[in-house]
């Protein structure tokens, strides 16, 4: 009978679910992948499905990819879809608050303080802090839960590149409590609801004012006393003007921040965890990964650099397969605006759905990659890349084979885990140099195996993906680093 109600000639079929309000939520969340990818066998590239009294239309395989990350401003919006979720987060004026004309100024500025020199001097920090850390680990051999340890690592190195001084400075007192709150407001239930009577809804909210205000102070002092030898985001947002001449205010600049860390933090910590399973699982891996290093700089003492980075592709291959096979984000979500044609004219997705991608069901189709379940970060190397650029009909002068990134220009493309179109991240260079920093750092100092517990599955019922928790793995200190 509900699906009688919701039957409507031009839109795409509905999984069949039995109670409307629920809907398909436990088969979706207890892995969505497997649940997408079912019912695309069943209903094709574009469907809905019901969860918690939302209509959910999937936007799968290379053609539903472009349709989400090309499609019409005037039809569908990100704004109207995560602002629940964010808007308490990262404040007001900024991101999904504002109309996307703004996003996209405010996104130049943020990738543009990316530069080349800003990543050059952001290697020897994370390489320091990465040795300053794995000096917690004590002994010759012992046990770390790499989720936890992983977030608190990329968190240090973040604080010291991106945020500032003054944050780092802070890291180890009172702002880790914020992001830990933070981070407590920005779950899949703050994407339902926006403000609940609970705990958890009154601390994000205290955090949020209180990490502006800490962001506040560092501008108005750095205001007073000037800004020099700094290649922190926030110098670099300082100086920042819009196309109207105006520049960028205080609350503005330290709500991006709060948003960069939100977008930057789990997805990175997510990887660098996913990763070192995996290096764990398979030693032979870091064997491969310290040969590489021996063969290209000459030795496993010499310091790491931008331009070292360049010459591993191993452990670029290694990142690029860690996000083909666990992606950080299974999810992206827009929301319809006005009813929009979903290509071939079949159907006509109506106002108030949701449209979902996810690029983690094409990174994984058999169709598309061979032995697509295997992690297997050989299949990276330029002949098996363009092989399998030609085998989905992307252009391989698409691919970029240079520092450490895989451009494809293209929505249509297979592998998205930075999503495509005016919504894509421009954290990408920085995420890939942090991880590897940290990866090849690791890698100089320990082995690792997994212990009795094995591999971790995929937590679900998280916002970001990672392994589900304890997620362990033994470390052994090698004798020599040569
Ligand atoms: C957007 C993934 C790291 C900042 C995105 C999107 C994805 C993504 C899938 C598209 C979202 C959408 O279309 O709705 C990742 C992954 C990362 C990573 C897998 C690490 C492995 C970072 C870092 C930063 C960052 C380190 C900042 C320093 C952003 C920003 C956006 C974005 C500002 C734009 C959001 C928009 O335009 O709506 N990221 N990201 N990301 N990311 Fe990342």
């Amino acid at each position: 009978i509900e699906q009688r109600v919701l039957a409507d000639p031009h839109a795409p079929p509905v999984v069949p679910y039995l109670f409307p309000f629920f809907g398909s939520m436990i088969t979706f969340g207890l892995d969505p992948i497997k649940f997408f990818r079912e019912n695309q066998a069943r209903y094709g590239d574009c469907y809905t499905f019901l969860v918690f009294g939302r209509r959910m239309t999937m936007c799968l395989g290379p053609d539903g990819n472009n349709f989400f990350f090309n499609a019409k401003l005037s039809h569908v919006s990100a704004e109207e879809a995560y602002k629940t979720l964010t808007v308490p987060v990262f404040g007001k004026g900024v991101v999904y608050d504002v109309h996307n004309s703004v996003l996209m100024e405010q996104k130049r500025f943020m990738k543009n303080s990316l530069t080349n020199d800003s990543l050059r001097a952001y290697v020897p920090m994370i390489e320091e802090e990465t040795s300053q850390y794995i000096q917690r680990w004590e002994g010759k051999t012992g046990t770390i839960e790499v989720v936890q340890s992983m977030a608190e690592l990329v968190t240090l190195t973040a604080a010291r590149t991106l945020f500032g001084a003054e944050i780092r400075a802070q890291l180890d007192e009172r702002v880790a409590d914020l992001y830990h709150d933070l981070d407590n407001g920005f779950t899949p239930i703050n994407f339902l609801f926006e403000n609940l009577p609970l705990e958890s809804y009154r601390r994000r909210d205290a955090a949020h004012i209180e990490l502006k205000a800490i962001y506040m102070d560092i501008l108005s002092k750095r205001e007073d006393l000037g800004n020099e030898n700094r290649v922190d985001i926030i110098s670099h947002l300082m100086n920042c003007t819009y196309k109207n001449g105006e520049a960028l205010s205080h609350s503005e600049i330290a709500s991006i921040m709060i948003a960069l860390l939100m977008a930057g933090q789990h997805t990175s910590s997510a990887t660098t965890a996913w990763a070192l399973m995996f290096l764990a699982e398979r030693p032979q891996l870091a064997d491969e990964l310290r040969e590489e290093q021996i063969r290209e700089l000459g030795g496993l003492d010499v310091p790491l650099s931008f331009e070292v980075l360049k010459r591993l592709p191993h452990l670029d291959n290694l990142v690029t397969e860690v996000l083909r096979l666990r992606p950080p984000i299974i999810e992206i979500i827009r929301k319809v605006v006005k009813p929009v044609e979903y290509p071939g004219g079949q159907y006509v997705i109506p106002t108030g759905h949701y449209l979902m991608s996810s690029p983690a069901v094409t990174q994984t189709d058999p169709n598309i990659y061979r032995d697509p379940q295997r992690f297997n970060p050989a299949r990276w190397f330029a002949d098996a890349k363009k092989e399998s650029a030609a085998s989905i009909g992307t252009a391989a002068d698409e691919v970029d084979y240079g520092f450490g990134v895989l451009r494809t220009t293209s929505a249509r493309s297979p592998y998205l885990p930075f999503g495509a179109g005016r919504h894509r991240c421009i954290g990408e260079p920085f995420a890939y140099l942090q991880i590897k920093t940290i990866l090849a750092t690791l890698v100089r100092d320990f082995d690792f195996k997994l212990t009795s517990r094995g591999m971790p599955a995929p937590d679900y019922t998280k916002m970001f993906i990672l392994p589900q928790t304890p997620a362990e793995v033994i470390y052994t200190r090698r004798e020599a680093k040569a």
